[in-house]
C-alpha cells in the first residue's frame, strides 16, 4: 500500500449494492463485497468501501491518508452543532480526546462508575419484571433506559435530565449524522435537541467551572476547550453513548437467546461474560461502517482510490473476515475475538469501550440472567432489526 507511482487499476464496482437490503441484513452483502476484493467501489452510496480486516485496520493506522476531517461530509458537524473530536485529526483531535481518557480508563470505570451502573441495572430489571412476560420489550423497557441512565451519570447530568429525554436526544443526533438525504424534519429535531441540551449545559457548566467532578463534561471543560467544542463533544457522547450500548444489550440477549448452547457455556462460568461481550461486538457490530476521506490519490491493496474520495471502513465486514476469524459467521463465545474492530481502532478507537464493557458485558447481562433465569426471546412476538451503518434491534420482545 502506498501513494501511487504507476497507476493501479480502479477497484471492482458493486453496482448491485442495495442499501435498503443492507438495512434488513447487511451480512450477505458484506460477504459478496469481500469476495470482490479488499477495496470495492459502491456508486449507490458514493463510496469506496474497505471490506477486509487487513484493509480496514491498515487504513486506521494511516489517518494522514484516511482523514477523519472533511470539508464536504458535514452531517455530523451539523447534527451536533459543531465539529467534535471524531471529525478531527491529530493534534486537534488528541487535545480533546486526551481530556476524557482519564475518566474512561478501566480502573476509573471500575472504581467510579460501575457502582452506579449496578444500581441502574437493578432498578430497570424491576421495571422489566413489572411489564410482565407477555408484554415486556427488552429494548424499550430495559436496554434504552439503562444506556440512557448510565450516560446521564457519565456526563454528570444526574438529577437534571430524564432517561426519556436522553434517549430522544441520542436518536435525533444519530438520525442527523446519517441524514445524507438532507431531510429538513431531521435537522429540525437536531436543532431542538441541541437547544434542550444547551439549556441543561447553561445551568451545569458554571457549576462545574467552580467545582470540577469526574464527569466527561467536567473533563472537557477543564482542558481549556472553547465552549462550542465542549458542547459538540457532549453531543457526540450522547449520540454514540446511548444508542450503541443499548444495541449491545439487545444484541447480546438476542445472540445468546438464539444460541442456547452458547448461553449455557457462559452461565456455567467456562467463559467470562466479558468474552461473550467481545464476541457479540464482533459478530453483530453495532457500528457497521465509519467514514473517512482520502488526502491524496492512493494505491490501496492494489487498486486506485482517488484524492478526496469518500471511503467507508466496513467494520461489520472486517469482523466477519474468514482470514482472521475461523468460521467467522458462527457465534462462538469460546473464541478469542481479540483484534475485532467493533470499537474501531487507531486514534479514534471508541473512548467509551471500557465503560460499555463494564456496564453491558459485566453488569447488565449477568444480572439479567441471575434475576430472570428463564429469560428468553419471545417466539410469539417478532423482533425488529434495523440499519447497517448503525445496526440494532428496534424492538426485542422477551418472556420468562
Ligand atoms: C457498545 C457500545 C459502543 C460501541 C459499539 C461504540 C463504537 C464506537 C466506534 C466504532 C467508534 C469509532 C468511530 C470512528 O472511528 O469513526 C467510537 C468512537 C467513540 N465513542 Fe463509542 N461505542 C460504544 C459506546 C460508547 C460510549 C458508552 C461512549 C461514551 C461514554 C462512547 C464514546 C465515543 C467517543 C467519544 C468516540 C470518538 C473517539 C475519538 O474520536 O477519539 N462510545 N465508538
Amino acid at each position: 500500500m502506498s501513494t501511487t507511482t504507476t497507476t493501479p487499476p480502479a477497484p471492482p464496482v458493486a453496482d448491485w449494492l442495495d442499501p435498503s437490503g443492507m438495512a434488513r441484513d447487511p451480512y450477505p452483502t458484506y460477504e459478496r463485497l469481500r469476495a470482490l476484493g479488499s477495496v470495492v467501489h459502491a456508486p449507490a452510496i458514493g463510496r469506496y468501501l474497505l471490506t477486509s480486516h487487513a484493509s480496514v485496520s491498515a487504513a486506521e493506522r494511516r489517518p494522514e491518508l484516511f482523514s477523519a476531517y472533511s470539508e464536504t461530509n458535514l452531517t455530523m458537524v451539523r447534527a451536533l452543532g459543531g465539529r467534535p473530536m471524531l471529525r478531527k485529526n491529530d493534534p486537534d483531535h488528541c487535545a480533546e480526546r486526551s481530556s476524557i481518557n482519564a475518566t474512561l480508563r478501566p480502573r476509573t470505570v471500575r472504581d467510579t462508575w460501575s457502582p452506579g451502573f449496578s444500581h441502574t441495572v437493578d432498578r430497570w430489571i424491576d421495571h422489566l419484571l413489572e411489564m410482565g412476560p407477555a408484554d415486556a420489550d427488552l429494548e424499550r423497557d430495559f436496554a434504552a433506559p439503562v444506556a440512557s441512565s448510565n450516560l446521564i451519570d457519565l456526563l454528570g447530568l444526574s438529577g437534571c435530565v430524564g432517561v426519556g429525554d436522553m434517549r430522544r436526544w441520542s436518536t435525533d443526533f444519530i438520525d442527523g449524522i446519517g441524514n445524507i438525504l438532507d431531510a429538513p424534519e431531521v435537522w429540525r429535531r437536531c436543532e431542538q435537541s441541541q437547544a434542550e441540551v444547551g439549556a441543561v449545559l447553561d445551568e451545569i457548566l458554571p457549576r462545574l467551572r467552580r467545582a470540577p467532578d469526574s464527569s466527561i463534561t467536567s473533563h472537557l471543560l477543564h482542558c481549556g476547550l472553547p465552549d462550542e467544542i465542549v458542547r459538540a463533544n457532549v453531543h457526540l457522547a450522547i449520540s454514540g453513548g446511548v444508542n450503541e450500548p443499548a444495541h449491545m444489550i439487545t444484541n447480546m440477549v438476542w445472540a445468546l437467546g438464539t444460541h442456547p448452547g452458547q448461553l449455557a457455556v457462559v452461565r456455567s462460568g467456562e467463559v467470562e461474560w466479558g468474552a461473550a461481550f467481545e464476541e457479540t461486538a464482533r459478530w453483530l457490530s453495532p457500528i457497521g461502517m465509519v467514514p473517512r476521506e482520502t488526502t491524496q490519490e492512493l494505491d490501496w491493496f492494489g487498486t486506485r482510490i482517488p484524492l478526496g474520495a469518500n471511503v467507508g471502513l466496513l467494520l461489520g465486514s472486517a469482523n466477519r473476515d474468514e482470514s482472521v476469524f475461523d468460521d467467522a459467521g458462527r457465534y462462538e463465545v469460546r473464541r478469542t475475538a481479540r483484534g475485532h474492530l467493533g470499537f474501531g481502532s487507531g486514534v479514534h478507537m471508541c473512548a467509551g469501550r471500557w465503560a460499555a464493557k463494564s456496564a453491558v458485558g459485566e453488569i447488565a447481562l449477568p444480572r439479567l440472567y441471575e434475576r430472570i433465569p428463564t429469560l428468553r426471546v419471545d417466539p410469539a412476538r417478532a423482533a425488529d432489526w434495523n440499519g447497517w451503518v448503525f445496526r440494532g434491534l428496534v424492538s426485542l420482545p422477551v418472556t420468562w
